[in-house]
């Protein structure tokens, strides 16, 4: 088994809560967040739908209805929502939380990232 390399991707600071980070990754482009606990995220750079760029999507939270009109929202800065068909994925897990049933076997592609001396390594 190889060892992973490691690739210093973007200065920490650009990485923020609620936004998305697109790097160029090789010929593919990662994207990068930062969730509300402060850990990295980096996700390949194409919704596993149908290969929408989620540097165009938006980060979100949880939003919860009652039968009596109530909304809530909760999980802000946790899901990622897709640019084209609205599929949404958790950020924690990379599972969808909301899809149709054909996609509830996708989920988003993470791959390893850590945050050293302000700067942003991404293992492969
Ligand atoms: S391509 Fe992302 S939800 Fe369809």
């Amino acid at each position: 088994m190889s060892a992973a390399t490691r690739y210093d991707v973007c200065a920490a600071e650009e990485v923020r809560v609620g936004a998305l980070t697109p790097v160029p990754f090789g010929r593919a482009t990662l994207v990068l967040t930062r969730l509300p606990c402060g850990s990295l995220r980096a996700l390949a750079g194409r919704c596993p739908h149908q290969g929408a760029a989620l540097q165009f999507g938006c980060v979100t939270g949880l939003m919860e209805g009652e039968c009596d009109g109530a909304i809530a929202e909760s999980r802000a800065g946790e899901v990622l929502r897709c640019p084209w068909h609205g599929f949404e994925f958790d950020l924690a897990s990379g599972e969808p939380v909301v899809a149709p049933p054909a996609a509830r076997r996708m989920r988003l592609r993470f791959f390893d990232v850590s945050e050293e001396a302000g700067r942003v390594i991404v293992s492969k």
